[in-house]
């Protein structure tokens, strides 16, 4: 058997990796810890997630992806490079791969994106745009003359556009996502409390009582900080409602982003998006009521996935099939969404 070929999704909090055949085989956090006295790379993904907040002063951890752009071109390597060696094994042959990439990029990140991954040896890259692969995770059909609305909501991005024809008709991006969501929970503690939290104890109360829509049963939760002015530790009980006063502004300025798109989206497509609804994505669309508010607001009905970090990796997955397409032809861009390398 020829390597089994793979998707991978380079995601600023999450890297996750389809393997033909099997699904999503790695969805770990894109991170890497550096000792910075001896030079070396002493964990990836989930092992130096665990240590945020956690290391002494000569261990840096790293996240060197930011939203599909590389930020951080040798770590984002061994990162990549560990993972792939873990799906691929010791194959003689190496996969081919498909890699999705934010629609707005320059040559030089796509080329960095590219280097980074064949430094691992695969056979032959091709590239595919996020909201496509999105949609396509999602189960849409892009090929339909029918418009599509996808909002991908993840850690570092919210990106959006509008899809017909297998092309995209509108995009745009902002730079509130999941780590927005988090920065403003740290933020909101401190001006209330004057406690100091993590990032993680942020991520870890989002994930458990956050929410950006009322909840009808009031949930706490607790927090463990350092207080600002005394210096010592401190736990805390924060509730769903303050969390939500927290979480609104982030929230809303992606409902705001959402709706500026709509208005300059052309008016058959707009019909459409009516109709069908929007397509959800991305992690942090599993934020309690964020789908709720954003429906209410653009009174627009929302499709939400049941694991919707996971469809870009699925759609660059199942846009695995027209690498064989291309090489029946003797390569050459079959798609237009779809870049060879
Ligand atoms: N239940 C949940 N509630 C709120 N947020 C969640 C939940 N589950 C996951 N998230 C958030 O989803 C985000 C990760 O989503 P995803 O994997 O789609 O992002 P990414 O692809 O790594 O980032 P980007 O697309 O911006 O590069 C994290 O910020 C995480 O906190
Ligand atoms: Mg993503």
């Amino acid at each position: 058997m020829v390597g089994t070929d793979i998707a991978i999704d380079l995601g600023t909090s999450l890297l996750k990796i389809y393997a033909q055949g099997k699904g999503i085989v790695v969805k770990v956090p894109s991170a890497v810890a550096f000792d910075t006295i001896k030079e070396e790379v002493i964990a990836v993904g989930r092992e130096a997630y665990q240590m945020v907040g956690r290391t002494s002063e000569r261990v840096e951890i790293v996240r060197p992806l930011n939203n599909g752009v590389i930020s951080n071109f040798s770590m984002a390597q061994h990162l990549i490079t560990h993972f792939i060696k873990q799906v691929s094994g010791n194959r003689m042959f190496m996969p081919r791969v498909v890699v999705s990439v934010p629609c707005v990029i320059t040559e030089v990140q796509k080329r960095a994106v590219v280097d980074a991954i064949s430094a691992t040896g695969v056979r032959k890259i091709c590239l595919i745009e996020e909201p496509v692969a999105a949609a396509m995770g999602a189960g849409v059909d892009i090929s339909a003359p029918h418009g599509t609305f996808v909002v991908d909501i993840g850690g570092g991005t919210t990106d959006m556009a509008v899809i017909s024809l297998n092309g995209i008709a509108i995009s745009d991006s902002i730079p509130i996502a999941g780590d927005a969501f988090n920065d403003a929970i740290i933020k909101y503690i401190r001006r209330k409390y004057g406690v100091a939290i993590g990032e993680r104890t942020a991520e870890d109360a989002k994930i458990a009582i956050g929410c950006a829509y009322p909840k009808r049963v009031l949930e706490t939760y607790t927090v463990k900080g350092i207080h600002t002015v005394k210096g010592l530790p401190q736990s805390l009980e924060v509730t769903s409602d303050e969390l939500m006063e927290a979480l609104i502004e982030p929230a809303m300025q992606i409902v705001r982003k959402v709706q500026a798109t709509l208005d300059v989206t052309p008016p058959e497509l707009l019909a459409d998006i009516l109709t069908d609804g929007m397509v959800l994505t991305g992690g942090s669309s599993n934020l309690w009521g964020l789908a709720t508010l954003l429906s209410k607001k653009t009174r627009i009905p929302v499709r939400l996935n049941e694991h919707p970090e996971d469809c870009v990796a699925m759609g660059a997955g199942k846009a695995l099939s027209f690498i064989d397409v291309m090489d029946n032809r003797g390569g050459g861009t079959l798609n237009p969404l779809f870049a060879q390398y």
